[in-house]
């Protein structure tokens, strides 16, 4: 691939994935061929056995800057709907594994929006968030403005999508965007503890609570509670439940397989 580097297994550990967006010298706008690439990746970790959690990342300057202008500046609407982009950048959403962006620089537009679709973001402290598609005569497109205001709420949205100005790492924190801020040199080595913490829970229960969080975006609370329960039940259907239950009452560690 030659706008993704996948790292697997990453420091040693075969059940963590690490995945990196690399045109640094375009601060990793988000090119079609690239969105490809990611997709082609993440469902190749979907599909290996062995990875529980994957990092998604980019470089020190940039998670990534948006989606490509160069790419996109004479398009004409036409275009934009035949773009295979669009129909890549939806498959992210299938992915069933947790996904964590590692952010460190620049999160901007479609970069933000990337972000957002993982299941929870780490920040380095000098990383930057913003939806800045106004300053350039266009809007978010690819979720930015429903993801932003579920996340932060609307005024703050509002704020931040009619502006177009970018927000700190802290800010983001204090707004509830992303899930935790470290040092930006320490960002990798946070993110993989985390990654791997989760990546030692038991696989057939992350993925169920990823989806059943997830729902709380997407159904009425009744729907949603109803849906959790469901998961909950399924959860009993898989030895990992029995291995986790019973290791808890021999106080030992539980080793689950994923079934
Ligand atoms: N697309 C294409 N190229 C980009 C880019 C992008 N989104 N962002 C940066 N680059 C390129 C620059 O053109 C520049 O290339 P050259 O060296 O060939 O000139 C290189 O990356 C470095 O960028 P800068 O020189 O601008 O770096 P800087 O440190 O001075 O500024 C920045 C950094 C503030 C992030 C600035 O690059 C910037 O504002 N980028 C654009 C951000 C943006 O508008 N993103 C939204 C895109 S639209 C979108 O994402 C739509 C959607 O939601 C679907």
């Amino acid at each position: 691939m030659e706008n993704i580097i996948v790292e697997y297994p990453y420091m040693d550990n075969e059940h963590v994935a690490l995945v990196r967006l690399n045109r640094p010298k375009v601060l990793n706008a988000l090119s079609t061929d690239l969105i490809k690439e990611l997709v082609q990746a993440l469902f190749e970790l979907e599909d290996n056995p062995k990875v529980r959690s994957i990092i998604l990342t980019g470089n020190d300057k940039a998670f990534a800057a948006g989606a490509d202008i160069a790419q996109m500046v004479e398009a004409s609407p036409i275009d934009q709907l035949n773009n295979e982009r669009y129909r890549y950048w939806q498959q992210i959403g299938l992915i069933s594994k947790p996904i964590i962006a590692a952010v460190n620089g620049y999160a901007l537009g479609g970069g933000c929006e990337l972000a957002m679709m993982c299941d929870l973001i780490v920040a380095g402290d000098s990383a930057k968030f913003g939806q800045p598609e106004i300053k350039i005569g266009t809007t978010p497109g690819a979720g930015g403005t429903q993801r932003l205001t579920r996340a932060i709420g609307k005024s703050k949205a509002m704020m931040l999508t009619l502006t177009g100005e970018m927000i700190s790492a802290r800010q983001a924190d204090e707004w509830g965007l992303v899930a935790k801020v470290v040092p930006a040199k320490t960002l990798l080595q946070e993110t993989y503890n985390l990654a791997n913490t989760i990546a030692q829970r038991a696989p057939v229960a992350v993925k169920l609570c990823k989806q059943s969080v997830n729902k709380a975006y997407e159904m009425s609370l009744n729907d949603s509670i109803d849906f959790e329960r469901r998961s909950y039940y399924l959860t009993f259907a898989s030895q990992d439940q029995k291995e986790g239950m019973n290791a808890f009452l021999e106080k030992r560690s539980p080793e689950y397989k994923g079934n």
